[in-house]
């Protein structure tokens, strides 16, 4: 994620650097390896921008003393280009006469890069965001109109973006969204436009909604707006909001549960250009293949994430062995040894222990994070990220998603596989649109004091995933087996009403579809989580996925969302679950 503002000062006597800096403070939390502000005024566009936090790089270069009518700010967290000063953004055209700030991927941008280079223009970052400024710039000199230009550079690009363009001598902020949030602030001193309302809420409550595949421009006063060519009538666009502070953090969502649950497409798609575009990949995958054995190393949550990537490796012939990190000690691992170590935080105590005992046996360590240069990642000898950005509620959910979409990728890597990875966001989009279906079956098993989640194969570790979460934040007492399981025991404990889970990726839907007759036939309440077949379940959410391998995508919001329901059924803050914390550093 990254976080972008744009401001236009109504009334000249606004300091607009200290408005964009108090800005891109509350807009931090969407990245924090570098940052950059642009101002545009009498003399030009000037842009400031450092590898560093907000309050780093404002200070070195006093920042607050920036002048003009109209800044852009953003506060970046990489995907692609490594942190640093120059991958920094706003990135400019090669006049210096316009000034870009982008958060989302431009998939197009090596091809799109070479055709401009070969035009003559010079590049001077790693970053796909630079094509933008160098594509206005060439749509004018072509003799388009500014908007024009800007226009035909964002049709040209292929991706997902919330894009902010300043251009020399036009009072204007230009702007487009696909996909990446963005929103426009209406206040009595100044306009803003940003990737959320809490960035700019103490300057106003009145907001305008930017949609996808919108277009346009904003100034002192006026707001332009194109959907697909089609001028958009912007009075039905505007909105009141009514947030206070801790509401408004939560852009409006009732937990920070549910706003991350929902930030999940943005920031899986996220997370895989970081991956695509990481230079420590190929060797990551060599390592791995030269491995004797995969020992993979987690905690709760990323456990399962971890158990999911070990049955993948496992059915291409990989010895991979899924270890709960508390329970190191009953492996000996060697120096022909990979071990993974999987942990959003990058803090878990478990975790930490496990690799150091496993270092001390020469085994190579590659980490999985969430957060950069966290204490396993500097532990480890290569370190892979997850770019899911903070998660405050203390359930994980988007960090889930995050990694199997990292792990899923390097699978792939791995054994060669073919996977749309692009179509991602729209199956996790498509699930979340059944969010009243996920939300009844909360309610149902709300009622409940039990619950089993029964999976076969790859959607095991989901339903592992599934019960942990009811139990954590619902208080509701669940288990998960695997299906075929189920009958060597568990399955006493039905009657009458007690409700099974099922949770299936489309794999093995025949052998379900058996065990839930099994489970109705003794009184069970039973409940499907499916892909694109039914199991004949009392209810059912069905999910159509194209590619099966994206089948743990469209699954796993939908288990969170019932956890959520649940939680909110029973009147328990899921933010907040008893007993727990978000990150566990003590073993
Ligand atoms: C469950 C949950 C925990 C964590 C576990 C490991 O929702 O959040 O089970 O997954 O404490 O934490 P990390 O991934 O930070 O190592």
């Amino acid at each position: 994620m990254c976080g972008i503002i744009g401001i236009i000062a109504k009334d000249k006597s606004q300091h607009l650097a200290s408005i964009t800096y108090e800005c891109l403070q509350r807009l931090e939390y969407r990245g924090y390896d570098s940052v950059g502000i642009a101002s545009l005024g009498k003399k030009g566009i000037e842009v400031r921008k450092a590898k560093g936090s907000v309050e780093e790089v404002v200070k070195k270069f006093n920042a607050l003393s920036m002048t003009g009518e109209i800044f852009l700010g953003h506060t970046r967290w990489a995907t692609h280009g490594e942190p640093s000063d120059y991958n920094a953004h706003p990135h400019m055209d090669c006049s210096n006469s316009i000034a870009v700030v982008h958060n989302g991927t431009i998939r197009n941008f090596m091809e799109l890069k070479e055709e401009l280079e070969s035009l003559g223009h010079k590049f001077k970052s790693e970053t796909d965001t630079e094509v933008i400024p160098h594509l206005i710039e060439e749509f004018k000199k072509r003799g388009m109109s500014t908007f024009s230009a800007f226009k035909s550079a964002i049709n040209t690009i292929k991706g997902t973006y919330a894009v902010l363009a300043l251009i020399k001598d036009d009072y204007k902020i230009y702007f487009a969204k696909k996909f990446n949030p963005l929103v426009i602030g209406i206040g009595d001193k100044a306009n803003f436009i940003s990737s959320d309302i809490p960035s700019f809420l103490p300057y106003t409550k009145t907001i305008i909604t930017i949609q996808n595949d919108d277009i346009g421009y904003l100034s002192s006063n006026e707001v332009y707006i194109e959907n697909n060519d089609i001028p958009v009538n912007v009075s039905e666009r505007i909105r009141q909001i009514d947030w206070d502070a801790s509401a408004a953090s939560k852009e409006g969502f009732e937990y920070y549960m549910l706003k991350e649950i929902y930030e999940t497409p943005e920031v899986v798609m996220d997370t895989l250009y970081g991956l695509k575009n990481d230079t420590n990949i190929d060797k990551i995958i060599d390592k791995i293949n030269s491995s004797k054995r995969i020992i993979v190393v987690a905690a709760g949550t990323s456990y399962h994430a971890g158990l999911y990537f070990s049955l993948l490796l496992q059915r291409n012939g990989y010895t991979t062995i899924p270890v709960v990190a508390s329970e190191y000690y009953n492996i000996k691992t060697g120096p022909d040894d990979s071990v993974i170590a999987i942990s959003q935080s990058g803090e878990t105590m478990d975790v930490i222990m496990a690799i150091r005992k496993f270092k001390e046996n020469n085994s190579s360590i590659i980490s999985l994070t969430n957060v950069i240069e966290s204490a396993i990642s500097r532990e480890s000898d290569f370190k892979i990220y997850t770019r899911a950005g903070p998660e405050i509620g203390v359930a994980a959910t988007k960090t889930f998603t995050t990694q199997i979409a990292a792990l899923t990728f390097i699978w792939s890597k791995i054994v060669d596989k073919k996977i749309n990875f692009e179509s991602i966001g729209d199956v996790i989009r498509s699930s979340l649109d059944k969010s009243g279906e996920a939300r009844r079956i909360g309610e149902e098993l709300a009622q409940k004091e039990n619950a089993y989640y029964l999976g076969r194969g790859i959607s095991l570790p989901l339903a592992m995933e599934g019960s942990l979460k009811i139990k954590e934040i619902a208080y509701l007492h669940a288990e998960a087996y695997p299906a075929g399981e189920s009958k060597h025991g568990p399955i006493a404990l039905i009657s009458n009403g007690f409700p099974v889970v099922f949770v299936n990726t489309g794999e093995f839907t025949e052998e379900l579809q058996s065990n839930v007759q099994e489970m109705k036939a003794r009184g069970a309440l039973t409940y499907g989580i499916s892909i694109n077949s039914t199991l004949n379940t009392h209810k059912e959410i069905l999910l159509k996925v194209s590619d099966e391998n994206l089948a743990v995508f469209a699954l796993s919001p939908i288990i969170q969302l019932i956890a959520y329901y649940a939680a909110l059924a029973r009147g328990n803050n899921p933010d907040r679950p008893r007993n727990l914390a978000k990150t566990v550093t003590v073993e």
